[in-house]
């Protein structure tokens, strides 16, 4: 670190006095209120009045029937795929997951809890790769991935940063093809889009949908996830798997394999109390988005993009992409990196390297699910077809990967919703100080 405290390129920038971060809680003071009412009460539970509060009001906000409080944005996403699951291929055994024997295709730019559901119910996840212009998974190669293996029945998507991918093209493809969605729209509370020529909110958009209220989401109940359906026996089904699944009997009596995934009055309280900023929070992150936009138009970067015509994000996250002729050469292995400083270049771990040292926290890209080592065997299909196995040592040039690509050249900025706009121009003037 010492190498830009004590450098003269970085002269003149004191370390943040307090640190700056990618995305933390803000609270507005009502989550007080309500969870000292809930303890009060003595609704210290996964029953009482702040659940069924939050479960109404989400509902309404996002314009579905019906929405389940969970755990968190993983619970919600294992109830989501389980019950595709069921509905797909029929009720599972005890020891055998709804999906065995099935591949299930998924976005690959994503957070692993996107997807890992797809392995607790014993599938196979086939990733499918990103485009360039939301960072979300191309509907070409989703096209692509239906010509291999037509048999598949089962989509997630996520939407990355908060950015909507191009539902409007994967839900005609995945209509053609007779396959359900799973929609994670975790980091994507708020944002909309404009599906059929009516604007829309993202947790709408699948066939079922789930949504996370964890710490660094845009807003949050310290966790926290829901289940968002407009179909009354899905959210009952819901409401019975996340509660242990016990049967009609005056005893413990199960039919099926329960989870204890329930939300948390107390949680549900710090949730009711954050409901109201959801938009005012969506509207910070925006300024954020634009004046990193803006302060960095003059270097060889790009902002993540989105669809301006088709949808609004939220603006979770602010990222950059370097351009391809101005990456400083840069190497990771599977814990470590290596980067070298040119004039005029830069890489991600120099420009986060360079924040953390002056008390800014910025983030790698998510990298790819197919790049995981756990994921590593599985199928991964680009716009060319299989993109497993493309380089030949006979033949120049390998195969598209876009994923990897923006994993490599890309960064998430510090996006905190706190942070002033003075402190945001320090941050602009750390990334300018990187490419000098
Ligand atoms: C895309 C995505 N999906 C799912 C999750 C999981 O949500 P949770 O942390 O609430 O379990 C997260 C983040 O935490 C996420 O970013």
């Amino acid at each position: 670190m010492d190498r830009f405290i004590n450098n003269p390129a970085f002269e003149g920038i004191e370390p943040f006095e307090s640190k700056l971060w990618l995305s933390s809680p803000t609270m507005h003071g009502d989550e007080q209120k309500w969870v000292d009412e809930a303890i009060q009460t003595n609704w210290v539970s996964t029953v009482g009045p702040n659940i069924d509060e939050v479960e109404q009001q989400i509902a309404e906000y996002v314009g579905v029937k019906y929405a389940v409080g969970l755990s968190c944005g993983t619970s919600a996403l294992h109830m989501a795929t389980k019950l595709a699951g069921e509905k797909l291929y029929g009720q599972a055994k005890p020891n055998q997951g709804t999906l065995q024997g099935h591949k299930v295709f998924c976005s690959d730019c994503t957070f692993d809890a996107s997807i890992n559901p797809v392995a607790y119910e014993d599938g196979e996840a086939v990733f499918i790769d990103t485009e360039y212009d939301t960072w979300n998974m191309n509907p070409e190669a989703l096209e692509k991935a239906f010509e291999i293996y037509p048999d598949v029945k089962l989509v997630i998507i996520a939407h990355l940063y908060g950015t909507p991918g191009r539902m409007q093209e994967i839900k005609e493809i995945c209509d053609r093809h007779g396959a359900l969605i799973v929609e994670d729209a975790a980091e994507s509370l708020g944002a909309k889009y404009r599906l059929n020529g009516q604007w829309v909110e993202t947790g709408t958009l699948g066939n079922y949908n789930a949504i996370s209220f964890n710490g660094n989401k845009i807003i949050t109940g310290s966790a926290g996830g829901m289940f968002l359906t407009n179909s009354q026996e899905d959210a009952e089904k819901v409401r019975k798997w996340s509660t242990q699944s016990r049967e009609d009997a005056p005893w413990y009596q199960h039919e099926e394999i329960g989870y204890n995934y329930r939300m948390s009055n107390i949680i549900a309280g710090v949730i009711r109390g954050q409901i109201p900023y959801l938009d005012e929070h969506i509207a910070q992150k925006k300024a954020i988005w634009e004046r990193y936009e803006k302060g960095l138009d003059d270097l060889p970067v790009s902002m993540n993009p989105w669809d301006r015509k088709n949808a609004q994000p939220n603006f979770w996250l602010s990222c950059i992409l370097i351009d391809k002729y101005a990456m400083a050469p840069s190497v990771r292995g599977e814990k470590d990196y290596l980067y070298k400083s040119v004039s005029g270049k830069s890489s991600p771990h120099e420009i986060l390297e360079a924040l953390a040292a002056f008390n800014a926290e910025g983030r790698p890209i998510w990298k790819p699910m197919h790049m995981q080592p756990i994921y590593r065997m599985n199928p991964f299909i680009t716009v060319e077809g299989n993109g497993r196995a493309r380089s030949n040592a006979y033949i120049e040039g390998g195969g598209i990967d876009v994923g990897a690509d923006i994993f490599r050249r890309g960064l998430c900025l510090p996006s905190d919703n706190k942070m002033t706009p003075e402190q945001q121009d320090i941050v602009i003037d750390i990334i300018h100080r990187c490419f000098k």
